[in-house]
């Protein structure tokens, strides 16, 4: 069984957006991982489809009810489906390189994407929901925090990248920043390739960008460091 994503959204005509194009969308196309949608309206039950409500206690915005989503929730996902159900919320924990490996090794993921203020503290509970954060900075909803989500798990996905865009090297895999990459020309604009990289040493090589991803992980992320 491929890797399955289904996102639970008031928006599904915004997918599979980027996630349909390059490696991820030939992935897509041949099967190597699966994406559907569902319309979080069609499980709406009045005459105007409401999904949304005044905050209790009061204050701006509006609240995702939890009836709906709910019912939404368990229509694409019964209580045995082994994927993880995700909520797209600048309130969750970080995601990281980590956990979009895990992700990536499971059999998939059911996502939700917020809107408003909110969703209704008891439907997270109640279903379970895994509350996912992609940055310090608050979007407008989630489905574009989703799409970053599936684009870092879905290229991990065994056959969707090729060899020659492997990721053994990359920023994160060793709780590093990936060290300056040069190719042809020698000279740019006056500026030349690193000597050590033309040397042929490959014991040379291997130690400058180590030092390089080092200098550059203290210099801009010296959180990582300390990990
Ligand atoms: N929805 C709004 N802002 C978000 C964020 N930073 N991460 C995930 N989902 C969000």
């Amino acid at each position: 069984m491929s890797f399955s994503a289904h996102i639970v959204t008031l928006f599904p005509e915004l997918f599979p957006g980027p996630l349909g194009a390059s490696v991820l969308g030939r992935g897509l196309a041949e099967g190597l991982w699966r994406l559907e949608t569902t319309q979080l309206r069609d499980f709406a039950t009045d005459r105007h489809r409401t999904v949304d409500d005044t905050p209790s206690g009061g204050g701006a915005g509006l609240v995702l009810k939890p009836d709906i989503l709910a019912r939404a929730i368990d229509a694409v996902s019964p209580p045995d489906d082994p994927r993880s159900r995700l909520l797209m919320s600048p309130r969750g924990l970080p995601l990281t390189q980590a956990r979009v490996r895990e992700l990536a090794a499971g059999p998939g993921a059911v996502i939700v994407c917020g809107r408003f203020e909110g969703v209704d503290q008891r439907v997270i509970e109640a279903r379970g929901l895994e509350e996912v954060s992609i940055g310090d900075y608050v979007l407008a909803g989630g489905e574009v925090a989703a799409m970053v989500l599936l684009e870092a798990v879905v290229r991990l996905i065994p056959g969707v990248l090729g060899a020659a865009e492997s990721h053994a090297d990359e920023s994160f895999e060793h709780g590093l920043l990936e060290y300056p990459q040069y190719t042809r020309p020698q000279q740019f604009e006056g500026r030349e390739i690193p000597a050590v990289l033309t040397s042929g040493d490959h014991g040379k090589v291997a130690r400058w960008r180590r030092e390089q991803a080092e200098a550059l992980t203290r210099a801009r992320r010296p959180d990582l460091l300390a990990r």
